[in-house]
């Protein structure tokens, strides 16, 4: 099915081809094999040294900690692929909702309805949850992490189900699909986007969200936001609301999420570009000069139409923020919109424990679709690195590196804001470069680089504009375009960085047109799935390269890399498509969430597949990984429509085994599982469950008998049939960990 939230544009981008090299050699990186002590403790391996997870200061896992006697590592029994408008979980466990779109964050706001007749979105519950983080409280009503039974959720709302414009489960009767669309209703859907932060607790033994919780609170498109680092005060982002350029409404499509070593919540913005609109002869409006070229690169041409049509809304400026065309006379952009996308497209730090503080964008980490950023494991003295991805066909792979160096006191400073101005405004941002050799290059995006400064494609003027338009630059140095790179995650027990790259329909063995591209090596499959009788072309179930960085950890400029796992279906050809030989307990089609749990060292994968979908809803897998280097060089031989033999070099990491890989979840219909947040002792695990019931007709919004899901209704939570978005949190019943 379409995926709503996704790309659906082919987008404009740079054609060369970086990843020439014709060096067939696999440089075989074999160090100490993890240990499977080091994997049951879960946090920090490397005792006796400065090295700390970048969630140390939450993790069980430290050193001194005993390892759990008797516990097996996905010791329970895989779930079946299910087709069922429910969630699946393995026997020994219990899922139970505890928050979902609409419920309300304030006391005196009434319970939801769930009949398109709720108001006051802004204090509720979002829609689309998607990315989370834990945030401990102690008992005293302070950040305490190592909270076991109490703690804010940090959490981004993505995203609502719609078609034609509306979000048609928020309205009574569907809403408006045509233009222009009612202030009443386009109101509620500013509301629903955003982030919420919302306080959990476990009450004899059982978790809830707390309604009245003073911490509650939402961030929708409509908050004010300062610009932090290199962009902040720049020319590119003067609008009519900020005239200094040092300010911003909202943030918008907010997908992954990552969490800083002190404490704070990072929010990735992903697919904003589409919420707005510009008119059909805005280039000339703009006089052809190059923000039409990076409007063009942001998936922005003239004549775009918006998502929702939001800038139809009224004369109110919270309206017309929507339309980024040149409608005013000014030379800089202070009387009208035309740069208000320019202040959308970062990562987002907030600071969850103190609602009155503002968010900062951190520019300094690019614009780009965002999904999570992860620390790599924080080490005293060195610079911290943050791995992020760029969610589009053929988008590209990015690490920041701190320019100060890492000190451990900062983890707990009393204002942590100013901790993210430390180490998330200054520093270098990289994009990758892939070869065929199984080794690679982080290319510095600075605006000295001779190939950025001379590049033809855009006349670059400071590392503003470098960061503003992170794609330009890194098409500039031949960055190695990627099956769009989703969620990543770094192994807490050696630091190696997971990324999953979900899918590519712009992959083929004979490309043609300016957005296809043969196979390469770290994107090497080009094949054809069928979905019952319709076939998907390209790498339609998606897999997961991880990197090791060089000699220099968190500052290197050079990694080596292998694919962890491919996406495939279990009967699929071993020899071209299930190239980790999954099996029926373990095919699993494009992975999306990815995230290492501090506590067991488990490696959570997550899907939001529309592949596989015929045969199983989409799932989470719990896997114990090895590490770059453990499996094997392998060459894939296509043969070319002329006949002609394609040879792709690939390195494929050592197979998962039935105790390495397992299903753990599968949710209800047309849901996406994403998001995991989980409590220190790996006693609680937070999952969302993501759009279930996409699938609905707007027509059908009447008759609950045709959603496609009355989850979690059908669940025994919450009023209506209306399917809603929510948080579930999974516990074992012998109080052990999770995925244990
Ligand atoms: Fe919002 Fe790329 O997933
Ligand atoms: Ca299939
Ligand atoms: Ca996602
Ligand atoms: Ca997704």
């Amino acid at each position: 099915m379409t995926h709503r939230g996704e790309p659906t544009q082919a987008y404009d981008f740079d054609e060369e081809n970086s990843n020439t090299s014709a060096n067939p050699t696999f440089d075989s990186v074999l160090g100490a094999r993890l240990s499977r002590r080091g994997l049951l403790r879960g946090g920090v391996a490397t005792a006796g040294t400065a090295v700390l997870g970048a969630f140390s200061l939450s993790a069980c896992g430290g050193s001194d900690d005993p390892v759990v006697p008797a516990e097996k590592l996905l010791g329970f029994t895989a779930v079946g692929k299910s087709l069922a408008d429910k969630l699946v979980i393995p026997a020994g466990y219990t899922a139970s909702v505890v928050y979902a779109l609409g419920d309300p964050l304030q006391a005196g706001v009434a319970g939801y309805k769930n009949d398109g007749t709720d108001t006051d979105y802004d204090k509720r519950a979002g829609d689309h949850h998607d990315g989370m983080e834990w945030f401990g409280l102690g008992a005293d009503g302070k950040r305490n992490d190592s909270s076991v039974d109490r703690g804010l959720l940090g959490m981004n709302h993505e995203a609502t189900t719609d078609e034609k414009l509306s979000s048609f489960f928020l309205h009574a009767n569907g809403g408006t699909s045509t233009l222009p669309r009612p202030a009443s209703e386009v109101d509620k859907e500013l509301a629903i986007h955003g982030v919420s932060v919302v306080e959990m607790r476990k009450t004899a033994g059982k978790w809830a969200y707390v309604q009245d919780s003073a911490f509650n609170f939402r961030i929708t498109t409509l908050t004010d936001i300062d610009l932090s680092g290199p962009a902040r005060g720049n020319a590119l982002m003067v609008t009519k609301y900020s005239t200094d350029g040092t300010r911003t409404r909202g943030t918008l499509n907010n997908c992954g999420t990552g969490k800083t070593p002190w404490g704070t919540l990072l929010t990735g913005e992903e697919n904003w570009n589409g919420y707005f609109f510009r008119s059909a002869t805005d280039d000339a409006a703009r006089g052809n000069d190059k923000s039409v070229t990076a409007l063009k690169r942001y998936g922005r041409p003239q004549g775009a139409a918006s998502r929702h049509g939001w800038e139809t809304g009224g004369a109110d400026d919270k309206y017309l923020r929507w339309n980024n065309s040149k409608t005013g006379a000014s030379a800089d952009g202070s009387d009208d919109y035309r740069n208000e996308m320019n202040a959308q497209g970062f990562i987002v730090e907030i600071d969850p424990y103190n609602k009155a503080r503002k968010a900062k964008k951190r520019t300094g980490l690019g614009r780009f679709a965002h999904e999570s950023a992860a620390f790599g494991n924080a080490v005293a003295g060195q610079p911290l690195a943050v791995y992020m991805g760029d969610d589009a066909r053929n988008e590209y792979i990015y690490k920041w590196v701190s320019a100060a160096a890492w000190s451990a006191a900062d983890a707990t400073a009393a204002d942590a804001l100013a901790v993210g101005d430390k180490y998330l405004d200054s520093g270098k941002l990289y994009v990758a470069r892939f070869k065929a050799d199984g080794t690679g290059e982080w290319v510095e995006l600075n605006i000295n680089n001779a190939q950025i400064k001379g590049y033809a494609g855009y006349a670059f003027a400071d590392q503003a504009d470098v960061c503003v338009n992170a794609r330009l630059a890194a098409d500039a140095v031949g960055a190695t375009k990627m099956d769009r790179p989703e969620w990543c995650s770094v192994n807490p027990a050696n630091g190696e960085i997971y990324y999953t790259l979900t899918n590519n329909s712009n992959r083929s063995v004979d490309p043609s047109g300016s957005s296809q591209l043969a196979p390469d090596a770290a994107n090497p499959r080009a094949y054809t799935d069928m979905k019952g009788t319709s076939a998907q072309k390209g790498n339609p179930n998606g897999h997961i390269v991880r990197m090791k960085e060089g000699a220099a950890g968190s500052a290197a400029t050079s990694f080596t890399w292998d694919v962890y796992a491919f996406g495939a279906q279990a009967d699929a050809d071993g020899s071209k498509v299930n190239l980790s030989s999954l099996t029926g307990d373990q095919d699993f089609s494009s992975p999306d969430g990815l995230a290492f749990s501090r506590a067991t060292g488990i490696l959570w994968v997550q899907t939001d597949d529309g592949a596989y979908t015929d045969v199983t809803n989409c799932m989470m897998l719990a896997a114990l990984p090895g590490k770059v280097g453990d499996g094997a060089k392998k060459t894939l031989n296509y043969t070319k429509a002329d006949g002609s033999t394609l040879a792709v070099d690939t390195y494929v990491g050592k197979a998962p085994t039935a105790d390495t890989l397992k299903r753990f979840l599968v949710g209800p219909k047309d849901c996406e599982i994403t998001g995991i947040a989980e409590t220190p002792d790996g006693k609680a695990l937070f999952v969302n469950i993501q759009h279930p019931g996409e699938g609905t007709k707007m027509a059908d919004i009447g008759d609950p008998a045709k959603y496609t899901s009355q989850w979690p209704a059908n669940a025994g939570y919450g009023a209506g049939k209306r399917p809603r978005s929510a948080t579930i949190v999974i516990t074992k019943n012998d109080g052990g960990r999770v995925g244990s």
